[in-house]
C-alpha cells in the first residue's frame, strides 16, 4: 500500500488561523523578547552581506553556546528549517524513519515528505511519555536511517536523560542510523545541568534555535550541529533551498548571544512565576489526569470527561481562552497548554481556564 507523502501541516495551519485569543494558553515559546531592549544600533546593521557557508561571528558564538566547534554548526531559517534540511540530509525516499508518538506534527510531515517509510515507537504516559528504549528497539528496522525524537518532548515536556538518549544512540549505530534530536525546548531545564545530545557522538544531529526558550522568534536564528562531513552536506544542500541567509537577522541575532544571559533570566522569571501559577490551577483541579513536568513551558492534561474538541471550542467561544486540542498530537483526550506568556494573561487564562471546565463538567453531568 503506498500512502500520500504529507504535503501540509494540519497543526500550523491550526496555529495561524485558530489559535489567537485573549488569553493564549496555546503558545509553547516565551513571549517576545522586545527590540528596544536589544543595544542594536540601527547604523552597525546593513542589508547585504558575507555569501559564505557560514558567517562567523554567528557560527562561533552558537558553537559556544553549544559546547562544540563551529564547523559542526549550520544555520537555518528556525528550528522548523533546520529540520527539514537536517532530515533532507539524513533521508533518502523509502528509508524508514522512527518517530517518537505522540510527537510535534512537523517531525513526522516533513519526514513524510522526504519519502521516508514512517513508523513510530510509543512514549506512555503511565511512564512519565519517557523514552522506553525496550519499546523502540522493538520498533527499529535494519531499514530505518533515522530515528526522530523531541528533548524536552513536544507535548508534554519530559526531559530524557543522557543515559536514555545513549541506548537510543546504541541501537541506531547497530544499523546504521543517526539519530535527530529536537532541543528546541532543552534551554528550559534550569538549575540543572544539561548537555545538547550531540555531545554524545557522531551519531546524533541537534537541531534547535533561539525561537522558544528566549521569546526571538522573528529572528529565525536556527540551526543544526552535525558532524562536519555532515554538516558540509547540509550547508551544500542548503544551496538549493534558502541559498543565504538574511544579513539583518544575522546580525541581530549576534547581538542577542551576546545579551543572552539577560534573556534567559527574563524567559525563567516569567516561567517561574507561570508554573506557580498553573501549580495552583492543578492542585485544585479532579476533572484534569496527567504528568506535569517540571521543565519548559508546555503540559500536556487529560480531560477526564468529556470531548476535548467541544471543550477547546467552548473555551474560546465563552472564555475568549485558547489552548491546543490533542488532536494535532494524536492525543485527542488531551490538551496542550503554554506556560511562557505574559504573566498576568496566563494567571487570568487559567482562572478562566477553571471555570470553563466547572461550567463544561456540569453540562456532561
Ligand atoms: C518541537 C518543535 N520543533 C520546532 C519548532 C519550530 O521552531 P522554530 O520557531 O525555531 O522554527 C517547534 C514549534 O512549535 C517545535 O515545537
Amino acid at each position: 500500500m503506498t500512502t500520500r507523502r504529507a504535503m501540509a501541516s494540519e497543526y500550523l495551519e491550526w496555529a495561524k488561523l485558530c489559535s489567537a485569543a485573549k488569553y493564549n494558553l496555546a503558545t509553547s515559546g516565551i513571549m517576545g523578547y522586545p527590540l528596544a531592549e536589544l543595544a542594536v544600533k540601527a547604523e552597525e546593521l546593513e542589508i547585504n552581506g558575507p555569501t559564505a557557508y557560514g558567517w562567523s561571528p554567528l557560527t562561533e558564538r552558537l558553537a559556544r553556546l553549544c559546547g562544540t566547534t563551529p564547523e559542526c554548526v549550520v544555520e537555518a531559517a528556525g528550528t522548523a528549517m533546520a529540520n527539514h534540511l537536517a532530515m533532507a540530509v539524513l533521508i533518502d525516499p523509502g528509508d524508514d524513519v522512527l518517530v517518537e508518538e505522540p510527537t510535534y506534527g512537523p517531525m513526522v510531515e516533513v519526514a513524510s515528505y522526504l519519502g521516508g517509510n514512517i513508523l513510530r515507537f510509543a512514549r506512555r504516559e503511565e511512564n512519565e511519555w519517557q523514552i522506553e528504549p525496550e519499546e523502540v528497539q522493538r520498533r527499529i528496522t535494519a531499514k530505518t536511517r533515522l530515528i526522530c525524537l523531541t528533548n524536552l518532548h513536544n507535548p508534554t515536556g519530559a526531559l530524557t536523560d543522557e543515559a536514555t538518549l545513549e541506548r537510543v544512540g546504541e541501537m541506531a549505530r547497530k544499523v546504521g542510523a543517526r539519530v535527530l534530536v529536537d532541543e528546541v525546548y532543552l534551554p528550559m531545564v534550569y538549575g540543572q545541568k544539561v548537555r545538547s545530545s550531540f555531545l554524545l557522538g557522531e551519531t546524533f544531529v541537534v537541531t534547535t534555535s533561539l525561537t522558544k526558550a528566549y521569546g526571538l522568534s522573528g529572528l529565525r536564528c536556527g540551526w543544526i550541529l552535525a558532524e562536519p562531513e555532515l554538516a558540509h552536506r547540509m550547508w551544500r544542500l542548503n544551496d538549493l533551498f534558502a541559498a543565504s541567509a538574511v544579513n539583518v537577522g544575522r546580525q541581530l541575532s549576534v547581538v542577542a548571544l551576546d545579551a543572552l544571559e539577560k534573556i534567559d533570566a527574563r524567559a525563567r522569571r516569567i516561567l517561574d512565576a507561570n508554573r506557580a501559577s498553573q501549580n495552583n490551577f492543578f492542585e485544585a483541579r479532579k476533572d484534569l489526569g496527567g504528568f506535569r513536568s517540571r521543565w519548559g513551558t508546555v503540559t500536556f492534561p487529560k480531560l477526564l470527561r468529556g470531548s476535548v474538541d467541544a471543550f477547546c471550542d467552548f473555551l474560546r467561544e465563552r472564555y475568549e481562552t485558547s489552548v491546543v486540542p490533542g488532536r494535532f498530537f494524536e492525543r485527542p483526550d488531551h490538551f496542550r497548554m503554554g506556560m511562557g506568556g505574559d504573566v498576568a494573561m496566563t494567571a487570568e487564562g487559567l482562572k478562566r481556564l477553571g471555570a470553563a471546565l466547572d461550567e463544561f463538567g456540569a453540562s456532561q453531568a
